[in-house]
């Protein structure tokens, strides 16, 4: 196979970027007045603008002939069919299957696995809803209060993104906490935010081989067997699993009844639809949840049937390769206008970095052309006093994704008396951005206004320079009309299907992550030898000076 560089739109693309690079999107606007009519979209409600991104109509239909000769629908439909389009490690791909509200059969190797994922759904809306109605006990007959989520990565992250963005629907008495990271001050400081009669532990890893949660595993058994004075059957009242791996779920010493399964088809950071979701399906309500999965599965519904130029997750796939292939651009910033999603842009540093991080196509043949961006970013309007500075002035070309409610779900001067609106303050903050982003503002513009605050000639020219907006930064807007449950699934889920649509154009496996293997297998060699006095002489002389500084160091 060779590369996308060889297609028909690769080589029109590169033509077209050669011919209109210097375009400025002011003069694009200036040039149509119905631009933003042309370059929005809808998707029930939400809105999305991508007029400010430096693009013509016919850049953008250049970038569809490119999605049209990769062939990101036909690619999908496989997804889709349960094909194992996961090539490097022998898996079909249908995190989508969890979500599939209408039940059409899907097939993995001749067997529907609807029926199977229904009846997990249908045991985990039990369990969830007898922990939070009181009918689960813990050992000594008292109701759950807290829970704590033991996973990593894909096993964490959404989980913890959800609780987080849809905290207004929450069981506010049922406390959430999610422990991840193996240092040890994670789970210590946790535990003594539990009661251990009313703590419950999901113990959440498709592997359930992961050090750092099997680490943290066992200390909250530890932990809990204390207070029991070591009567193991304690751990079946405060302890589940989320896992694919029973054998290792029974050998941790819990009971398989209270485990809830998945599948090697679901990656894990496309794995909150799974079983890995239990914690929001706890903290929200199963109904809840499922209204994330309605609103995911009509996404998916649109990414599959919408016409090219009216299909969101293809249209941003598109801009975004536009960015990162033509215009050079490294990274993607999201930006979330609410508070509620500050953990948004975090969920998708792995959603698309583990995704699209990856230099060897599917045919195992170094790819040509660049990748997966660099995904970052924080709520507005934090980010706006930190590194908006760069964005606006600096060096780097930083697309930037910036989303927002239109209703808030706190609105303080009603609910508190607060004497200002905060939300009409936000949104302002919002428009602006965007505006000077792709605006920006001309030395014209700038001499004048400081003609009205001083007369020195020279001093004024002397500031021009640095308070001159070059504009033509591009930004594309997300205006919803509220964070519900079933907005954030269709946010999700278009994004996933962004991340999809760009794998399938640079023609890389999305659904595997073998760059994360190394480090792993070095931890484990490295980790005997930080015991004893022996120096350590088997790395590179890096490697061997700070662990023999550490050893020579450690109390
Ligand atoms: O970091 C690699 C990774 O395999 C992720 O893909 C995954 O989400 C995470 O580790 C946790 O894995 P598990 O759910 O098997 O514990």
């Amino acid at each position: 196979m060779t590369g996308v560089e060889s297609t028909a739109a690769w080589k029109a693309l590169t033509a077209h970027f050669a011919a209109t690079s210097k375009t400025h999107v002011r003069d694009l606007f200036a040039a149509d007045p119905s631009r933003f009519d042309k370059m929005s979209l809808k998707f029930e409600d939400l809105l999305v603008d991508y007029s400010k991104n430096c693009v013509t109509e016919e850049t953008m239909n250049l970038l569809y002939n490119l999605a049209e000769e990769s062939d990101v629908i036909g690619k999908a439909k496989a997804m889709f069919a349960g094909e194992k389009i996961n090539n490097t490690e022998g898996r079909a791909v249908l995190h989508v299957a969890l979500r599939n509200q209408s039940n059409t059969p899907i097939y993995v190797d001749g067997v529907d696995v609807m029926p199977e994922v229904n009846e997990v759904l249908a045991k985990i809306k039990t369990f969830t809803e007898n922990v939070r109605d009181g009918t689960w006990k813990g050992h000594t007959g008292k109701p759950i209060n807290t829970v704590v989520n033991i996973g990593i990565g894909g096993s964490d992250l959404g989980p913890v993104m959800v609780t987080e963005a849809l905290k207004p629907y929450s069981k506010r008495d049922l406390k959430m906490l999610f422990c991840s990271n193996v240092d040890g001050t994670h789970i210590a400081e946790i535990l003594k935010q539990c009661d251990a009669e009313q703590t419950l532990f999901l113990i959440a890893s498709k592997t359930f081989t992961t050090q750092e949660t099997m680490t943290n595993a066992g200390t909250a058994k530890k932990w809990l067997l204390d207070y029991y004075n070591g009567d193991a059957s304690s751990v079946a009242k405060h302890f589940a699993a989320l896992s694919t791996n029973a054998a290792a779920v029974s050998a941790f010493g819990i009971d398989t009844t209270n485990m809830f399964g998945f599948w090697d088809w679901v990656g894990g950071r496309y794995s909150l639809w799974s079983a890995i979701g239990t914690p929001i399906a706890l903290s929200l309500g199963f109904d809840a949840w499922m209204e994330m999965h309605a609103g995911a599965h009509a996404m998916d519904q649109h990414f599959l049937n919408a016409d090219p130029k009216d299909n969101v997750p293809l249209t941003l796939a598109l801009i975004g390769i536009w960015y990162n292939n033509f215009h050079e651009a490294e990274s993607l910033a999201i930006l979330p206008y609410d508070q509620y999603m500050h953990r948004f842009a975090a969920y998708f540093q792995q959603g698309d970095m583990e995704s699209n991080g990856k230099y060897v196509c599917k045919d195992g043949e170094r790819v040509n052309v660049q990748t997966g961006p660099i995904i970052w970013g924080e709520p507005g309007t934090n980010g706006q006093h930190a590194f908006y500075q760069l964005i606006h002035q600096g060096t780097k070309l930083v697309p930037c994704d910036f989303l927002a409610p239109i209703e808030t779900h706190n609105n303080v001067a009603k609910d508190l008396g607060a004497p200002i609106d905060h939300h009409p303050i936000l949104l302002s903050n919002y428009f602006a951005q965007t505006e000077a982003m792709a605006f920006g503002k001309n030395a014209d513009q700038v001499r004048a206004e400081l003609q009205g605050e001083m007369t020195d000639a020279d001093a004024i020219e002397a500031l021009v320079p640095h308070k001159v907006f070059e504009g033509n930064r591009p930004s594309t807007s997300f205006l919803f009309q509220k964070l519900t449950p079933r907005m954030l699934g269709v946010l999700i889920a278009m994004y996933e299907m962004k991340i999809f649509a760009q794998a399938a154009v640079w023609r890389i496996n999305a659904f595997d992550q073998w760059g994360v293997e190394l480090g792993k297998a070095l931890a484990k060699k490295i980790l005997p030898e930080l015991g004893g006095s022996d120096e350590v002489t088997s790395h590179d002389s890096s490697t061997n000076g700070l662990i023999n500084y550490y050893k020579a160091n450690k109390k």
